[in-house]
């Protein structure tokens, strides 16, 4: 969780430019000669595509907000139905409710990551697009996913809230589906407090989203913003320089985030893996994670249950995994109507993993007794 842990004096640096250099413009267009031509929303946006090898990505208010415009991209709405999977947080299932499509959920599998044999199962004719997420910083399965979803003209959208930064092979995540979306809310490796980030591989998506979420503004060179051109309605989900500006400071701070995050979850890991009767959770070949967690899975629940509560106890935190479960599994979302309507929420097999799974938080600093403490824990006997 390092992006808060890192704010300081260049986010400062940055915010105050704002009022020191640009006369205080706040709006990702115009103003050029207040703002003496300094445009922080659009500098970030190059500057994330630069850092993680998108041609076309914009910014947005939130992760949330990001998935939403990536639907209206892909011009998914009523009728059709986006599969995602049922250990994920409600705004991956809100954003599809929110486009007027219906959302369908599949099982986790030990990845607890999409279940690519039931997503077959999950898939018929109005089947428009999947929104696979990479929970908690691993790699779902996307080269069988992408091999399903070609053969069936699918669209896959990457929910890479957790993810940003790790790869698939040489692939940033976020950038092998069609479409891919990140959030830099307050407990996200880059954060800007709220905001978002949509990357899209063809520029037709691209314009079609980025014109979305500026309610259809084709920002047309040709006409003043009064005059704009316009193809279709849309809503305003725009960043604004305040937001920029703290994320051009974390930007810079990025890989260094990333590589402690990377070290601190191997000290982690390597102590851990000494004792036998853990269980880590699978990922992809060829895959690097965000290390945003480390996920231990427990022999049964009771064990998950009685050393979380050790951990807690000693002053060890945990992350989603157990406190926050019915945030982010679909079991538990009997008030989205549109979801219930559509399926049973039983997920029999995905409970079964959740519920033995125990997360715990990597932090950027990360005290040097943390990985030993940790490992006294969960290597003692239950009482
Ligand atoms: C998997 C997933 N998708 C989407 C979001 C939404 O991001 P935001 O909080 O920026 O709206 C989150 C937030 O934690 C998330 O965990």
């Amino acid at each position: 969780m390092p992006g808060f842990e890192v704010i300081g004096n260049l986010e400062k640096k940055y915010l105050n430019e704002i009022f020191t250099k640009s006369g205080g413009v706040l709006f990702r267009h115009g103003f050029e000669k207040l703002r003496k031509n300094i445009f922080r929303v659009k500098k970030f946006e190059k500057g994330f595509g630069k850092h993680f090898n998108s041609k076309y990505s914009h910014s947005t208010t939130s992760g949330t907000a990001a998935l939403r415009i990536a639907l209206a991209s892909l011009g998914i709405g009523k009728g059709d139905e986006v599969i995602t999977q049922c250990f994920t947080f409600v705004a991956t299932v809100e954003a599809i409710i929110e486009s007027g499509a219906t959302p369908v959920c599949t099982e986790i599998d030990k990845s607890l990551n999409m279940c690519p044999k039931d997503l077959i199962k999950k898939i018929n004719s109005k089947t428009k697009a999947i929104i696979v997420v990479h929970m908690l910083g691993v790699a779902a399965d996307l080269e069988k996913i992408k091999k399903i979803c070609n053969k069936k003209n699918i669209f896959i959208i990457e929910d890479t809230a957790w993810g940003i930064g790790a790869k698939i092979r040489k692939n940033y995540l976020g950038t092998i589906g069609d479409v891919g979306t990140f959030s830099f809310d307050h407990a996200k490796t880059l954060t800007t407090g709220e905001g978002g980030m949509i990357v899209y591989k063809r520029k037709k998506m691209y314009n079609k989203g980025l014109a979305w979420h500026d309610h259809g503004h084709e920002n047309n060179p040709k006409f003043p913003r009064y005059e704009d051109t316009r193809k279709s309605s849309g809503f305003n989900f725009r960043m604004s320089e305040l937001q920029a500006a703290v994320g051009l400071a974390q930007l810079k701070k990025f890989n260094k985030i990333f590589k402690t995050h990377q070290k601190n979850k191997k000290k982690i890991s390597n102590v851990l893996k000494k004792i036998d009767y853990l269980e880590f959770r699978e990922k992809p070949k060829n895959s690097t994670d965000a290390s945003e967690a480390l996920v231990i899975i427990f022999k049964n629940s009771k064990l998950a249950k009685f050393y979380s509560k050790k951990l807690k106890m000693n002053g060890i935190n945990t992350k989603i995994l157990p406190e926050a479960l019915t945030w982010h599994f679909a079991k538990y979302w009997s008030h989205m109507r549109e979801l219930k309507k559509r399926q049973k929420l039983t997920f029999n097999t995905s409970h079964n993993i959740l519920k033995r799974c125990v997360s715990l938080p990597i932090m950027y600093k990360m005290e040097k007794q943390i990985p030993i403490k940790i490992y006294k824990i969960l290597s003692s006997k239950m009482k």
